[in-house]
């Protein structure tokens, strides 16, 4: 019944851009039911060219009046004007579901007491290369192929609702986000402790970039101690975390089975974990670092929404 409605989209960044191609790609919705919006027109172009049924503005208004559901990705800094500029044109069956960290339900309702859903994605989802393989596909209508790779679901999307979302309004949310993604709800039992959706959100939506500058510095430090080419290298330790995460993910190993078989007695894996044992406290040094960032963000916008 959802796949019925009206759905407008704001923000076409990083992450608006990847879930709507991702949620366009699905072919699930009437493409003249589809709105997205961006503050730069011009950002739009492929998106239509791409999806020519699809209407695509920078008036956030008019996308307001016309949409029955909007998904909000922009930057923290600017939803506070958005759902200003919104709201006289939001109605009480008016679904918000927003991407934005940081920003509570109670922010929100200090603008628009509707329903409202926050789902933080993840640029770990089905990428776009995986998007161009799926247009392939459907252009040579290869079905099992189309099916296997729809089948693979990447990053893992956390999801939470506030008391006025509806069973119908969660499940098509849950059941959408599920079609690319992990999905972990995140109920209200668990958003009683705040840091329960910081650590969350710091695994799934800051995991890409930590793994990835992990990543590009052991590359760079090892490259330093002998002459084999960087990219050689990192296709090297790229090519191992995917293996690693396929044994974890899908074959059932458990991290310290991993550890265990890697290391054998007398070997020098064992001195580079101990090592990272050792010190762990960095982990944990960013760890504050990122809390403390999160309290400060969350002062500043607690004063800006008047609590
Ligand atoms: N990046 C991630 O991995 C990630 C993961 C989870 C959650 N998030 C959250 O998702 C949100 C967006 O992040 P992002 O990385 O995609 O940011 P971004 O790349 O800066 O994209 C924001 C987009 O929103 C547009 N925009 C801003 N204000 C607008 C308005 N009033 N009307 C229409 N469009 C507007 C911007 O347009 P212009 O380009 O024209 O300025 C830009 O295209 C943030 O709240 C972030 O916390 C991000």
């Amino acid at each position: 019944m959802e796949n019925r409605k009206k759905l407008g989209f704001i923000g076409y960044g990083n992450i608006g851009k990847l879930i709507i191609n991702n949620i366009l790609s699905l072919n699930l919705f009437d493409f003249k039911n589809i709105i997205v919006s961006n503050r730069n027109l011009n950002k739009l172009n492929l998106l239509i060219e791409k999806y020519p049924d699809i209407t695509v503005t920078s008036d956030n208004k008019f996308l307001a009046m016309e949409s029955d559901i909007i998904f909000i990705f922009i930057g923290t800094e600017d939803v506070k004007n958005l759902l200003e500029e919104i709201k006289p044109y939001l109605n009480e069956n008016t679904y918000l579901i927003h991407s934005v960290a940081a920003l509570s339900f109670q922010m929100i309702s200090k603008i628009y007491n509707g329903k409202v859903s926050q789902v933080i994605p993840s640029m770990a989802s089905k990428s776009e290369s995986d998007l161009e393989k799926l247009t392939y596909l459907k252009r040579l209508n290869d079905l099992d192929e189309i099916l296997e790779l729809n089948r693979k679901k990447h990053g893992v999307s956390l999801i939470s609702h506030n008391e006025l979302v509806e069973e119908e309004n969660k499940e098509f949310l849950e059941d959408l986000f599920s079609s690319f993604s992990d999905i972990k709800v995140l109920g209200r039992e668990n958003l009683e402790n705040e840091r329960n959706m910081e650590v969350a959100t710091i695994l799934s939506s800051c995991g890409p970039a930590l793994i990835s500058i992990f990543i590009k510095n052991l590359v760079k430090l090892s490259n330093s101690y002998c002459n084999l080419e960087k990219e050689e290298l990192e296709n090297i330790l790229i090519k191992t975390v995917k293996s690693t995460a396929t044994q974890l993910d899908e074959n059932n190993q458990t991290i310290d089975e991993i550890i265990r078989n890697t290391a054998t007695k007398g070997g020098i894996t064992q001195v580079g974990l101990d090592y990272i044992q050792n010190n762990n406290f960095v982990i944990d040094t960013m760890l504050k670092e990122l809390f403390k960032t999160y309290d400060e963000k969350i002062t500043i916008l607690n004063k800006q929404y008047g609590l």
